[in-house]
């Protein structure tokens, strides 16, 4: 009798509910459980950043990054939450560090070997596990990565002091040639052009059209700026990225045709120069069979762009920063007059030129052209007591680092900043460890060979209203487009004349 009336009562309540319970009663049930989910998944972060506030705060962080630019980003949240944040970027967790212990940590050790990025982005450009900058694949970075250190160093880094002379001298000819050294001068393009001759110099050896590829460089940089951190959303709307991925193009095409050239070259030359450059290096290994030609092509692309978008920008900053600074322009010329007098700077004078490597540190740390570095964790990990997950993106706020901890003038440019030295974990304007910049060794050649060369025969000025002050960010990797402001122009004047821009 129970049970029958306990079976009548089943059936009467399965009847009743979806009369009385609306529709909407299961999705409703389904969302709390969601929420409940997601707000016990918020209590378990011990980290500083914003609320993850029921996928509202993943939704914000993201959309501040693609707004105000990654560079900017990263500024308002350490700020905000302190030197090591929390946000999110595609969903995933991405921590933001300026902490120089936890920047020096991450560097240090193999488990952070790898970077992050939209995987379709880096499609669009080339970068997805081809090439070396943004391969994220370790087991394919690994292969190539000595093919880069081998050509960055050794017999080639010391050939490259007498490439970057001649070339500064060349441009520098050409350039008095048509302006008669008094008219405004675009500094940054000026550098870009010496920066691509003297790669192409070293690594390539095939004569090519600077203007036009200097340009295609800044638009593929440009576009991998622009589809580094988008959602996977934004690839389904192809006149969205199609602009994007027509500048990647033009540039991969203008270089596989010197590619192909060289290749030409290879195969007819009787004799082949020795030491090897890069991309013969790199077509031989194609042709053993250890890459592909896509690779080879990516390959030679980055070794190209490396120094036309950091070091010309950064000797670009420099020249405004003396001509704003005449007592330090000064003090260089003195050390360069006592050390190099007339002649062209060579390899025994490069460890003696203390002030003029200061100066280039110092403009380093005061206004940089790489304040990010951006990493994944491979394996768990615990950074100054914060755990990190396996997977977890990680962006090194260095700009930041470097006008927060030791130097006594953090936020002035002043060559006392590096009078005492500087422990290395306090500065890594080219990062450091397994995934430090392959090039930073070449790099400080260039710019003091670049740079004394110029400082020989040329005075610099900035256009009326218009130094560092007004400079937005033209820090490539981390410029938001908008920010583009053209204070590019400068005066040069020679050296041997007193000629101002008055005159
Ligand atoms: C002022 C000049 C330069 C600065 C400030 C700079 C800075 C950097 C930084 C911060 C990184 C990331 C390092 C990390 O993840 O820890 C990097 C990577 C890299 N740099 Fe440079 N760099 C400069 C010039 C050059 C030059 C001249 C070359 C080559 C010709 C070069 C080639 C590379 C390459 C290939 C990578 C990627 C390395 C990898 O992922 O394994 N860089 N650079």
């Amino acid at each position: 009798m129970i049970l029958e009336t306990l079976d009548l009562m089943h059936d009467k309540i399965t009847r009743v509910v979806p009369e009385v319970m609306p529709a909407a009663t299961v999705p409703i049930l389904l969302l709390m459980c969601f929420l409940f989910l997601i707000w016990n998944y918020e209590e378990t972060s011990s980290i500083p950043g914003p609320s993850f506030c029921m996928g509202i705060g993943p939704l914000i962080s993201h959309g501040r990054f693609l707004w105000m630019g990654m560079g900017n980003a990263c500024n308002y949240y350490n700020k905000l939450y302190g030197e090591f944040v929390r946000v999110w970027i595609s969903g995933e967790e991405t921590f933001i560090i300026s902490k120089s212990s936890s920047v020096f940590h991450v560097m240090k050790h193999g488990k952070y070997i790898s970077r992050f990025g939209s995987k379709l982005g880096l499609q669009c450009i080339g970068m997805h596990e081809n090439g070396i900058i943004f391969n994220n694949n370790p087991a394919l970075w690994k292969e190539i990565r000595p093919f880069f250190t081998k050509a960055l160093s050794g017999p080639g880094l010391v050939s490259m002091i007498a490439i970057c002379v001649e070339s500064t001298k060349v441009h520098l000819d050409r350039l008095d040639d048509v302006t008669a050294g008094l008219e405004n001068i675009n500094v940054l393009n000026f550098m870009r052009q010496i920066t691509l001759d003297t790669s192409n110099k070293l690594f390539l050896g095939i004569p090519l059209d600077e203007n036009a590829l200097v340009l295609k460089i800044q638009n593929y940089f440009d576009a991998w700026q622009a589809l580094l951190l988008k959602p996977d959303i934004f690839f389904k709307i192809s006149w969205l990225y199609k602009k994007y991925e027509k500048s990647a193009k033009d540039l991969k095409d203008a270089i596989e045709i010197l590619i192909e050239q060289k290749r030409q070259r290879l195969s007819t030359a009787e004799k082949l120069k020795e030491p090897m450059d890069f991309a013969s290096q790199l077509i031989f290994a194609q042709s053993r069979g250890d890459m592909t030609g896509d690779n080879v092509n990516q390959c030679v692309l980055e070794m190209m762009i490396a120094a036309p978008d950091t070091l010309s920008v950064t000797l670009f900053f420099m020249l405004v920063l003396i001509a704003e600074h005449p007592e330090v322009e000064e003090e260089m010329m003195k050390e360069i007059e006592a050390v190099i007098g007339d002649r062209d700077i060579q390899s025994s004078d490069m460890p003696n030129l203390k002030v003029v490597e200061n100066f280039i540190y110092e403009s380093m740390r005061y206004q940089p052209v790489v304040d990010l570095v951006m990493r994944k964790a491979l394996q768990d990990d615990v950074i100054d007591g914060y755990l990190v997950k396996k997977g977890t993106n990680i962006i090194l706020n260095i700009g930041r680092m470097h006008k927060l901890d030791f130097f006594p003038k953090p936020n002035e440019f002043s060559l006392k900043n590096f009078e005492k030295k500087v422990p290395s974990r306090y500065f890594q304007p080219f990062g450091f460890g397994p995934r430090s910049c392959v090039g930073k060794f070449i790099a400080m050649v260039m710019m003091k060979a670049i740079l004394v060369t110029f400082l020989q025969r040329h005075r610099v000025q900035t256009t009326k209203g218009r130094g560092l002050n007004n400079i937005q960010k033209i820090n490539d990797l981390s410029m938001h487009p908008k920010e583009r402001q053209p204070l590019l122009e400068m005066f040069f004047m020679p050296r041997n004349t007193d000629k101002h821009q008055d005159d």
